[in-house]
């Protein structure tokens, strides 16, 4: 990670005791924008409560929602290892000691970027409690390391929107620049979460390296289609772009009954269906919460069938991002 370098003033008497916030789950990819589309939700989110202590160095004091998964070593978790990143770059490492409890409400390895809300609500609760040294676009390169540090690969496309809410493009990774889109009002998520584990890391070596010119027109027809939806409100515009001719048909074998949840969320009205980042979530994108609600209520009730237990997320899209909660 290159950073540049630049003086931070912080102002000690000023440091706060502790801060709670909450940062949002976000669907990556948006179907057809691999790596470079994603949009945050207002459920499910993780959060973190951090708490200013005497001894210096950063703590995990306690994983609650994650079934004993993650690692309580300060020097493994991602939230920690960039909270410690953070410090180390503001050359505060030797001088604040902090605790970290860190609340999961979403499943980790379900493609609704469980790493990225907690490594977002980490680092927004640090500089937080240093008084916002830092912008959102300054905090950005650290959340991009916490991504690598998760699962070996720093792409932008969950903690973008993570940290600054509504839809971001990424327009390059070298330099990052990150591009807030227009968010349409009646533009809806309804998640389902089949009970699976796929891990990124996992979902990323199935992909192809190489793919055919047709594939990658069509595709970045779409792009372009969804983008140009997007600052229209056209919602006919956005469902036909929203297809993926790249990356679904290799990773929706990785879930199970993909195509028939596909079938039910567009029979119920749903613009577009796809995976949730690298899944297994799956998201029906539509116009209202109705439609919303109708297609991940008949979704479950076919996977209920199926034997797979499931858990449903019914949201528009989240402005604004991560929150101070106290
Ligand atoms: N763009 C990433 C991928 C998102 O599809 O692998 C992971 O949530």
């Amino acid at each position: 990670m290159e950073l540049e370098k630049k003086q931070y003033q912080i102002d000690f008497s000023k440091i706060r005791d502790r801060v709670r916030v909450f940062a949002p789950a976000t669907v990556a990819n948006m179907i057809c924008g691999f790596d470079i589309l994603g949009f945050a939700v207002d459920e499910p989110g993780d959060e973190v409560a951090m708490y200013r202590v005497a001894e210096p160095g950063v703590r995990i004091r306690s994983i609650a929602g994650d079934d004993g998964r993650l690692p309580l070593d300060a020097d493994k978790n991602t939230v920690s290892a960039c909270v410690k990143m953070l410090l180390a770059h503001l050359g505060l490492e030797n001088e604040l000691g902090v605790e970290i409890e860190l609340t999961k409400h979403m499943p980790i390895g379900s493609g609704l970027g469980s790493s990225s809300a907690s490594t977002v609500a980490g680092l927004f609760a640090i500089n937080n409690l240093l008084g916002d040294p830092l912008s959102k676009a300054e905090l950005m390169p650290f959340c991009v390391e916490g991504e690598r540090i998760a699962c070996g690969h720093g792409h932008a496309d969950n903690v973008a929107p993570a940290l600054m809410g509504g839809i971001t493009l990424i327009r390059g990774y070298s330099p990052l620049d990150v591009i807030d889109l227009p968010v349409p009002n009646e533009l809806y998520a309804g998640i389902v979460f089949p009970q699976v584990d796929v891990p990124t890391r996992d979902a990323r070596q199935l992909i192809k390296q190489k793919v055919l010119l047709k594939d990658a027109v069509t595709q970045w027809g779409n792009i372009a289609g969804l983008i140009a939806g997007l600052y229209e409100s056209d919602y006919k515009l956005i469902s036909r772009s929203m297809q993926d001719v790249l990356i679904e048909p290799t990773r929706a074998i990785l879930i199970p009954e993909f195509y028939e949840m596909k079938r039910i969320a567009l029979s119920a009205g749903a613009l577009s269906f796809g995976i949730s980042g690298s899944g297994p979530s799956v998201v029906a994108i539509t116009r209202g919460r109705d439609v919303a609600e109708r297609a991940t209520a008949e979704i479950q009730q076919h996977l209920t069938g199926c034997d797979i237990d499931s858990l449903k997320y019914v949201s528009a899209v989240n402005i604004g991002g991560p929150k101070v909660l106290g």
